[in-house]
């Protein structure tokens, strides 16, 4: 008998506070996938991927949707949030962007739940409170909090209400006059302007547009776990694509300065439905340096000068905000608990080119604080090199030392997928 071909499961999840370059790794990952699945976030999330198909910004759709790969399937996973109306507006940016989406084979989960207009409207009431306390989180106000609440307190609408649509009309217009009923009493504000039936509409017609360029909505919108079973008993290759990262998880991150859902390996399973055992491969993506957008603590966070530089040198601004992200040093600290946490089979370091700009640069490896004696150089640019053994050797000490005992698998040295380096088992 021929021996069954054994595929992988990778899942791909951020280290530090989200924008580690996620997406970045994934569509290199995703040349050899035959199923991508994001498994936690919604529209908060922001990858950007550049490949030889285009410069592309994704918050919902799966990286996969990009990767060129004929077949492939994109799954957006149990544990997502979505926001049918965002998603709408992804998958047109992307048709101009020239993605035929006739190509893309996309399944969303029956059992995720959906981002209502009173959560957009929650999430930034709750933001306006919180403001008045000084204890602001500063989200992404896409009603991220408010969706994954009503998921836990079990009175959330989940995509597969859709499909009876009679019913979830019903039951939209009962909730829009509860939730109006809610905000004006906790937040003395008139919510119901536009009133349920057009936001019903709008809803509706991301609905219809979904249906025409993918079919019959009963075929989009199913039980996926049971594909991904089948995918795995058939050796295929699968990659989970997390969101967000280890220090913005709801449970082990920087509470309450964190996001709503599991960033990490446990959200991979839970999110999508595949046994924890099935995982084969945890890639954790690190910066060399680090960024926060939001609120919460960055005890590696850089001095003002050194902030801007990171700032201007990596473009760090938000994908989905546009706010200018708070920039400070590599923390191996928080990196051995987030690895602690998800025990990666291998670690990623993006932007190294980035500190191509500077002279000396920080790393935080003990608790006293940041150690800025680490010389850098500008003699031997770090950008766009594919090969382990062309990176100067500050270069390849730094990223030793980012790993620690973990294993380096990958280096990034620029946005493309191609400026990429595999890192060789027995390096130097
Ligand atoms: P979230 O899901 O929002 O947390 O995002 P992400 O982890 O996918 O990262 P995001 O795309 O928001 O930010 C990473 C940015 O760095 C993007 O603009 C990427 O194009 C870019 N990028 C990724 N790797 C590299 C690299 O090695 N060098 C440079 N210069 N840019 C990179
Ligand atoms: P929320 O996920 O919109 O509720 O935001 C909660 C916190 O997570 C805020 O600090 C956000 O800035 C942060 N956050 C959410 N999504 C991302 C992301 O994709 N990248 C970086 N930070 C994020
Ligand atoms: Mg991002």
């Amino acid at each position: 008998m021929r021996k069954k071909r054994s595929g992988w499961v990778t899942a791909v999840f951020g280290g530090q506070f989200g924008d580690e370059g996620k997406g970045k790794i994934v569509d290199y990952l995703s040349q050899k996938a035959d199923i991508v699945v994001r498994y936690n976030g919604g529209d908060n999330a922001g990858h950007s991927v550049s490949n030889q198909f285009g410069d592309f910004k994704i918050s919902t759709m799966p990286t996969g949707t990009v990767s060129g790969v004929t077949g492939q399937v994109q799954v957006i996973g149990n544990g997502t949030v979505l926001n049918i109306i965002s998603l709408t507006k992804e998958l047109q940016y992307l048709e101009d962007k020239g993605i035929d989406l006739s190509n893309i084979r996309l399944y969303i989960d029956k059992a995720s739940h959906l981002i209502m207009p009173w959560h957009i409207a929650h999430d930034k009431l709750e933001e306006e409170r919180r403001k008045k306390h000084s204890n602001i989180v500063g989200t992404t106000q896409r009603g991220i909090g408010p969706a994954y609440a009503d998921k836990y307190q079990r009175v959330g609408f989940r995509t597969g209400d859709l499909l009876n649509y009679e019913d979830f009309a019903w039951d939209f217009t009962k909730t829009y006059y509860y939730k109006a009923k809610l905000f004006r009493g906790l937040y003395e504000t008139e919510y119901a302007a536009k009133g349920p039936n057009v936001e019903l509409q709008e809803l509706k017609a991301a609905l219809d547009y979904l249906a025409s360029k993918f079919g019959n909505l009963d075929n989009l919108i199913c039980d996926t776990p049971p594909i991904l079973w089948r995918a795995i008993d058939k050796g295929q290759n699968i990659l989970l694509e997390g969101a967000q990262g280890a220090l913005l998880d709801i449970d082990r991150g920087t509470y309450p300065y964190v996001t709503s859902s599991a960033t990490g390996i446990a959200g991979a399973s839970q999110g999508s439905g595949i046994p924890a055992a099935d995982i084969t491969e945890r890639i954790m993506v690190v910066k060399a340096y680090m960024s926060r957008v939001g609120n919460g603590p960055f005890p590696t966070r850089a001095s003002l000068y050194d902030e801007e530089k990171l700032r201007e040198a990596g473009q760090e601004y938000g994908t989905v905000t546009g706010r200018p992200r708070n920039c400070g040093w590599f923390d191996a600290i928080s990196f051995k608990y987030a690895a602690q946490l998800n025990k990666p089979t291998g670690i990623a370091v993006t932007r190294l080119d980035i500190l191509d700009e500077f002279i000396i640069i920080g790393i935080r490896e003990r608790e006293e604080g940041i150690d800025h004696a680490y010389g850098w150089g500008l003699e031997k640019r770090v950008r766009g090199l594919r090969n382990w053994n062309l990176l100067p050797d500050r270069a390849k000490d730094l990223c030793n030392r980012i790993v620690g005992n973990y294993r380096l698998k990958y280096v990034s040295t620029g946005p493309s997928r191609d400026e990429t380096i595999v890192a060789p088992k027995n390096r130097k």
